[in-house]
């Protein structure tokens, strides 16, 4: 099976096996099939963190669990439950239609909701986590459904138990969010409010105008996918000690740095930047003219020319600055 529809690089790699799954009881089906049990397995939600870089040998199941409701609610908050194969975009909107503020944010973040918490995305000043109340998963192995609370899901920065010591153990089938009745906007990101400003809104913002600038800001910098193939962010802001800050920032008066708890989180495009890969094409892969942090398919490009360059531009940023940068996406 071609997997290019599947992954939002657009290479084109096969899958040995290929299977979707649209509720807890299919998919319990499938881990039970022998063919399914002897391979190894790829959930796969959007396809929007993952660089193939070779034909997948095992097999690919496809997660489509639909749903998006309100489960229960009061004057101050609705807890909203998404199937895990929702489009994560379909559940900000199904949010704003209902009023509800908390992840207008995370607008027009590309993938699932099953994936959301697998990396914890974030985006403009929000982490899925301020909002995350529980998730619901299948453990592989034996089958059993369980739930995470946020706390076991071990949330940080593009992190959690599931990138960690539970990589590969659960499959995520649906996810619990608590979302407030009052508009919690949050526009301390500065592009946000000069956004606004250019969009005319006066006064407070609805949650609503607030997914609108973050939706336009992220269409001015940020590849579509449908246009362009890429993951968005391919590698992940580092974060360096204070002490290591402020020498890097005496020879580069002009480093960016955000405080952090124990150092500073500089940004890996700047960094990316600074070494000159901005806008570079290679044929039909590069870096994206817009945002050095984001490596892109221009068409009919190899998932391993990708990888290569990203390993080219970890060494170069490791060379002029001492910082190592790791990939945010999932290199298969
Ligand atoms: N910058 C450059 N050159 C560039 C782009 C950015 O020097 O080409 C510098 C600028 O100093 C800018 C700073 O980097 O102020 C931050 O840039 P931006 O606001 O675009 O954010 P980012 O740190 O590069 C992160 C996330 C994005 C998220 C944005 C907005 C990571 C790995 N990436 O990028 O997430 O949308 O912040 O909050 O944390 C993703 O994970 O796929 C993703 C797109």
């Amino acid at each position: 099976v071609s997997l290019r529809p599947y992954n939002t690089f657009g290479l084109e790699v096969k899958a040995r096996l290929f299977a979707r799954f649209s509720s807890v009881d299919e998919l319990r089906a499938l881990l039970a099939l022998p063919e399914v049990q002897q391979s190894e397995k790829l959930v796969l939600g959007g396809g929007s963190n993952l660089l193939f870089t070779q034909d997948f040998g095992g097999v690919v199941l496809k997660n489509e669990i639909r749903g998006l409701e309100i489960i229960s609610q009061d004057d101050a908050s609705a807890l909203v439950r998404a199937g895990a194969g929702e489009s994560w975009h379909g559940l900000v909107q199904y949010s704003l239609d209902q009023e509800l503020s908390g992840i207008e944010n995370l607008s027009l973040i590309p993938g699932t909701v099953g994936a959301a918490p697998l990396q914890n995305i974030g985006a403009y000043g929000s982490e899925l986590k301020d909002t995350f109340e529980q998730l619901e998963a299948l453990e592989t192995a034996t089958g059993e459904l369980r739930t995470f609370s946020a706390a076991e899901c071990g949330f940080g920065y593009r992190e959690s138990v599931f990138k960690g010591p539970l990589k590969n153990q659960f499959i995520v089938t649906g996810v619990l969010l608590r979302l407030h009745r009052e508009a919690r906007t949050n526009v301390r990101y500065g592009d946000i409010q000069t956004t606004l400003q250019d969009m005319g809104v006066a006064g407070e913002p609805t949650p609503r105008d607030v997914s609108e600038a973050v939706s336009s800001i992220r269409r001015s910098k940020l590849p579509d996918p449908a246009q362009i193939g890429n993951a968005g962010s391919f590698f992940k802001n580092p974060e360096i000690s204070q002490a290591r800050f402020d020498e890097l920032k005496s020879q580069n008066p002009a480093l960016p740095g955000y405080p952090v708890p124990g150092g500073v989180k500089v940004p890996a495009a700047w960094l990316i930047e600074q070494c000159g890969w901005k806008g570079l094409r290679r044929g039909p892969h590069g870096v994206h003219d817009r945002q050095a942090l984001v490596l892109v398919n221009h068409g009919g490009a190899q998932g391993q020319d990708i990888r290569d360059l990203a390993y080219e531009i970890i060494a170069s940023v490791r060379e002029k600055f001492g910082i190592e940068l790791h990939p945010e996406v999932n290199i298969m």
